[in-house]
Parts: structure tokens; sequence; C-alpha cells
């Protein structure tokens, strides 16, 4: 059967659910005896504890116990030098030693029979430090006093970058021949700010122990990686582990790593006895679940003057926690992006005293695009060129990094479509040429790239003898709706309604599941649905083929497909019969598959990626130096979309998230104590709906049969990354003067 590219936009399964409140979050969960564990923060960024006074605290009504370095079960699998694919014990915080790393760092937790009386308790802990200064963070945009030279003076190269599996600095052609070479230049340095994932729903779980098995229901974006590193740091059998994660209310990277909450919850269960409840406040989320790394981007572009480059260098300063090694890789995607024969790309980052740096929505890519296609933009304003043009006089025809073909790359299918419905030629070229009255404005664009992350994944498929399906696999949900699609999917291959398919997941019951990072869920665990399904779809067809009683008796494999319920002739509908009646007939039992699904060696052969044009309009108060986006636009390339509906929605995700990045979001830390002052979302500002206006994503139709079975590329990340910048060009393009810095705050733009 030939899938169609665009799916239906049927609305999410558990849409019900979650508007009428009956769907569980982790917190929603209770278990008989359970407590509740509220932590206590240190105030204080580098220095030892000396001591935690818990007196007044344990004179409270209703306080059972404080857990501390002072009396913590230790824990027997707990390896600092460990590293796996996304995370590092070195993350933990786990009140093994007395060690603050960075202020707001977890170091006590009170259990109390009620959240109210843990709360209280923890603000009757007192605190003794040995306290030393902190190690300076980068200097960020809106101050220049941290991060000292001698701190970054010692700026380390990592020795690997996070999801990407080659060099950390690469090199190719002759960067100084293709220097001298350029008749028009760019140089800029561009700096990012630290920011703080904020999910809706705060990390939070409820942990129990029975025996030696241990339940954990826990806000996670991976309930297979998280049980694995769970059982691991506690030196017991992954199977005592069961972690169950019904629904997800976001999480963008920092649900991704085992953070320390999801240790130090099992650790208190043990600790006191009881089930034990933890929810971090939004204050406990800014630090010890990780941040975007703060950026210092050096970047060159240098160009003949019909636009062609002959030469870029990407330089990335990020940093990390004085434990940590995670480096934001932002000059990866300047690899791939333009052909361009000579380049140069590093990173190097330092550690200061902060909490655990982590991926963030577009890890590398959304502020290392930022730089590159903003200073695309003022190139082509150099050159006199469209901004466009200069995209396509660059184009990339293979991977000019890996030197491998691409499975598919419909970016000028993207620019084109993306620039026809945005209306880009209205659009005059001079800054300040467009204007309404006191609002200048501006209209900007740029190029957005994802690469196509595959995991491993396991589904396990089930077609009942009365047609209806049971499809089986650990993954998670993280709000996108996952769970949706994933029985869209089986409902497709099979021929029948979504509605027939009943699914079972969120839970390490079921066979495992690949982490919702990277934008992989539907890639991986999309690719193991898939095969399971043909799996037991070949079965019955096979059933049929020999079966002298079905109408589709040695009819050919090839020549019979699934349609409503029924295995028929694909000439002749009419000839055929439906799953149940074949079942029925041949032993009364359901057909079953459980399959395994990883990459195999097209990624050594090919080069994956979606891509994507972004298109901004603004509009900028000339007195008052306010930014508003009128409009943003989306033209995706990315496979196979399985379902038009949920997918925009994640591409429009992704755009507002865009917005954020260029015009609102900062973590902004006091630079004597290394204390993050706004650890809310009064003062961290994120878009609220009055700061989006037009918003529009739609998808380009692409084949792509090499990538993956389910032949579908990531669409989590990608709106993120070029709409950064496309707001930015277009703030310059209303206004004349362009922005180096984000967030690009009002203070910035008035001046
Ligand atoms: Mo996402 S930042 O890869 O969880």
């Amino acid at each position: 059967m030939a899938k169609k590219l665009i799916g239906d936009p049927i609305d999410r399964i558990d849409g019900k659910q979650k508007v009428t409140g009956s769907a569980r979050y982790s917190a929603d969960f209770k278990q008989p005896g359970m407590v509740h564990g509220v932590l206590v923060m240190s105030t204080t960024a580098n220095g030892q504890i000396q001591k935690i006074d818990t007196a007044n605290t344990l004179k409270l009504p209703g306080v059972l116990g404080v857990m501390s370095h002072e009396n913590a079960p230790k824990l027997a699998g707990l390896d600092k030098n460990k590293t796996t694919e996304v995370a590092t014990d070195r993350v933990l915080q786990v009140f093994q030693d007395n060690q603050v790393h960075y202020n707001n760092q977890p170091i006590a937790m009170v259990l109390a029979d009620t959240f109210e009386r843990a709360v209280e308790g923890a603000s009757l802990v007192r605190v003794t430090y040995d306290a030393q200064p902190p190690k300076p963070e980068l200097p960020g945009p809106h101050r220049r006093t941290g991060g000292t030279a001698a701190n970054i003076d010692k700026a380390e190269t990592p020795e690997r970058l996070p999801r990407i599996d080659d060099q950390v600095d690469t090199t190719r052609g002759d960067l100084k021949k293709g220097m001298s070479a350029a008749k028009v230049r760019v140089e800029n340095t561009y700096r990012t700010p630290t920011q703080t994932h904020n999910a809706l729903e705060p990390h939070a779980l409820v942990s129990f122990w029975e025996g030696d098995k241990l339940t954990i229901y826990n806000a996670t974006q991976g309930v297979s990686a998280n049980q694995k590193r769970v059982a691991e740091i506690f030196g017991i059998p992954k199977e005592n582990v069961r972690v169950i994660t019904q629904y997800l209310g976001g999480g963008f990277g920092s649900k991704g790593t085992t953070f320390s909450q999801s240790i130090l919850g099992p650790m208190a269960a043990r600790f006191i006895g009881k089930p034990v409840k933890l929810v971090l406040m939004r204050e406990h989320m800014f630090g010890m679940v990780g941040s975007r790394s703060a950026t210092v981007q050096q970047l060159t572009l240098g160009a003949a003057t019909d636009g062609q480059f002959t030469a870029i260098t990407h330089h990335s300063l990020t940093q990390t926690g004085d434990f940590d090694d995670f480096a934001e890789p932002a000059s990866t995607i300047t690899r791939m992006l333009y052909a361009c024969p000579n380049l140069e790309t590093t990173h190097k980052f330092i550690r200061a005293n902060i909490g655990p740096t982590s991926p963030m929505r577009a890890p590398g890519e959304a502020p290392g695009v930022f730089a590159l296609e903003c200073g695309l933009d003022e190139l082509a304003y150099q050159l006199q060129m469209d901004p466009l043009e200069l995209r396509l006089k660059n184009y990339a025809e293979t991977d000019p990094h890996k030197k491998l073909p691409f499975t598919s790359k419909s970016l000028r299918e993207c620019y084109k479509q993306g620039a026809e419905r945005f209306g880009w030629t209205k659009r005059t070229p001079q800054p300040r040429s467009m204007r309404d009255g006191n609002y200048l404005i501006g209209m900007g664009m740029a190029t957005t790239v994802y690469p196509v992350n595959r995991g491993e994944s396991s589904a396990m498929i089930r077609l009942n003898v009365d047609g209806t399906v049971k499809l089986e696999t650990a993954t998670q949900d993280l709000g996108t709706g996952t769970f949706t699609i994933m029985t869209q999917i089986a409902a497709d291959i099979f021929g029948i309604s979504p509605d027939l398919v009943t699914l079972g997941a969120g839970d390490t019951k079921y066979p495992e599941a690949t982490n919702s990072g990277g934008s992989r869920t539907t890639v991986t665990t999309g690719s193991a649905v898939t095969q399971a399904a043909q799996a037991v779809l070949k079965k019955a067809k096979k059933m049929a083929y020999n079966d002298k009683k079905s109408p589709l008796y040695a009819v050919a494999e090839a020549e019979i497909v699934a349609e409503k319920g029924r295995l028929q002739v694909k000439s002749d509908p009419r000839k055929g019969e439906t799953f149940s009646s074949l079942l029925k007939r041949n032993g009364g039992k359901p057909l079953e598959e459980t399959m395994e699904s990883k990459a195999g060696d097209e990624k050594e052969k090919y080069s994956m990626n979606a891509f994507g044009s972004v298109f901004a309009e603004v509009r900028v108060d000339e007195v008052l130096g306010e930014v508003r986006i009128t409009r943003l636009l989306g033209a995706i390339a990315a496979g196979r979309i399985i379902n038009e509906k949920t997918a925009r929605s994640q591409i429009l995700g992704g755009l507002v998230w865009g917005a954020s990045m260029a015009l609102h979001e900062h973590t902004v830390m006091d630079p004597r104590t290394n204390r993050i002052m706004n650890p809310n979302l009064a003062e961290y500002h994120v878009p609220v709906n009055a700061d989006i206006q037009g918003i529009d994503g739609f998808f380009i139709e692409e084949k792509d049969e090499i990538a993956n079975p389910a032949g579908v590329k990531g669409i989590g990340e990608i709106g993120v990354v070029g709409t950064v910048s496309a707001i930015a060009n277009a703030i310059y393009h209303a206004t004349g003067k362009r922005h180096y810095d984000l967030p690009i705050t009002v203070d910035k733009v008035m001046v």
C-alpha cells in the first residue's frame, strides 16, 4: 500500500483525557502511606557544607526526617567517571559528599506527612558553609564583568560533543587561501545567553520500594534510559526498576537526562521507608536539571563578489559546571549547511560554578545557526544580493562535511514555497524602507535544519482475532502526540481506523524504547512499530496464501493490500476477506511479533537531515524600541509526515521557541554569587499569546525511503533553529541595526 506522504490530521487519542483533566501526570499518583519531600538548596556556589542544623525542622509536627550527606544512603553504583550517551553521573548531586558546586544545588530533603509541612520544614534548615569565590560564567549579553579573561584562558577543548559522533574540531581545504580569495568578508562575535528549560509540568516523581523492587512514576523523556541509569546507580538489576510516565508536560531536554531528582526520590523512599513524592518547585528547576549553555561565537564568512563562499570559520566557546563535561555543539551545523571548500570549526568550554549544562531543544543548532544565518544576512547586504539568492548560490548538493549524498533534501522547494506563501517579493531590500506610521516594518529569512537521529527501540504488535490491534512499546509522549502517531502508524499499515488500535506505552513493562530527545522518537520508535506491524501483516498474508478456503489462496504477497480491516487483491478489491475471518478459520489465535529496530549502515553512506526555511516579519516601534513579531512562517521538508495536525503543532511550537530565544529568554546570574536572579516565570520571560501574532507552518511533501523504515525525519527541533536568525534579520531590515547579542530586548533596540 502506498503510504500517504502527508498523513491524516487526526485528533490526539488522549485529547479528551487532557482537556477533561483525567490524564494523570507523574505528580498526580498517590501511594498508601506516601510522604512528601521538599528540597533544601544551597545558597553558595562554591564551597563545602560545614553543618546542617535540622533541630528546628525536626521539632515541627508531621516532619519525619531530613536526608542530607550526613545520613543519606550510599549509592552502590555511582561512578563519577562513567559517561553514557547523554548523561554522566558527574551531573548528579545526590548527597554523597559535602561539596557545593553551584548556587541552588540540592543539599538536603525534608520529608513530612504533608507538602505544606515539608515546605515549612525546609525553610527552617540552617546550613553553614566554608565558601570560596565562585568561578564565573561566560560574559553574558547584559554584562561583561563575569567570565574574566583568566577564566576564559582556561577554556578546554572537550573530549567529545554530545550527540555528534565525529570530531570536535574540523578543518577542510586551505583556509588561508580561501580567506585571501574573499572579496567580501563578515567577521563578528555573537553571544547567546544561558537559557533554562521551563516545561509547564515541573520535574516530579513518586517513588516506592517493595523489597528490592523499585517503582517510579517519573516525569522523564526516557523511561527505558531512566530505568537503566537508576538501576545502575542503586546497584540493582534493571528488571527490579519500573519507570512509568503516562503523560509528560514537556521536557525540552531537561527531562532527557537522569538528573539528581530521579535518584533523590527513590533514595528518600528508602531512607524513610515509605513512598515519597518529590515535586521540584519552579525555582528548583533553575540549575539542577540543566540549562542551555551561554555561547560566545566567532564567525567569519568570506565570499567572492558573486556570493560564492571562499572560506568560513566558526569558533564556539560555551560553559559547563565545574564537575561536568557537556559542550554545546554550536559550530557543527556550519560544517554542512552550505557548500564551501575551506572551513574551520572549533569548540571550547569553560568550567564555572553553575548547574549542569545540557541539551535544550536543538542543542548546538539553535545558537549556532543564529550566528551563521545572521552572518549570511549581513554578507548578503554587503554583496547587495537578496538573502535568499545568497543561500541558493551556496546550496550544498551533497553534505560537504561528511562528503556523502543526502537521503533527500527539498530545501530549494522550502525556499520557493516559503517565499511565495510569505510574500517575500513584496519586501523592499533597503533597511528602514518599509514603514507603517510610527512602526518600522522588517522582513527576514533564514535556513533551518535538523539532523535525523535514530536510536534503538522495540515494539510489539498483536493482531487480534476480532481484527483489532494491540501495540506495545515503552515510549513516553512528551506532549507532542507520540501516542497518537504510533497508533496511526500501526493503523495505517493494517488499513484500519486508529480507534481499533490499543496502545500500551509510557511504561518500562513494555518493550524498550528510545529517549524522546534529538527529535528521534518517530524516527526510531516509529520505525520499530512499522517493522513489527509489517511483520505481522506479512504473517497474515502468508496465512491467506496457504489457506485453500481463503479468497486470497495462492495470491502473492505483493498483490495483497490491507484496507478497511480487510486483506484484498490490489487489482480486484472485491476479492478478499477480513482479518477476523482469516484468523478465525486458522486456529482462532492472534498473530504477534516483537521487533527491535535500529539504524543500519545507511548512516555511513548518507547524510540525513530535515531542512526548511523560516520567514519573519516584525514591527518595531521606532521611539520605544518595542519589537512585535507580526508574522512567522516555517516551510519544512521532513520526510513523511504521519499526522499533519500534531506535526504542524510541533513546528508552530518550535517557531514560538525561536521567537522566545530571539526576544525573551535569558537566565540572569549575579556575578558576585553565581545565583540565578530570575528563577520564576514572572522574571524569566517566555512568550505569551500576545507575543505571537500571525504564525504559520506547512510541510513540503518528501519521500525518503533510505533514512528509516518509517520514512520520517524528526520535527521536534527544526522549528526553533532558523527562527532566531530570521527574526534578528527582520529586525535589521526594519531598523538598520544589527544585533549580535540575544535576547534582542527593548533596551538594545532603542539606542
Ligand atoms: Mo531534546 S534537547 O534533544 O530532549
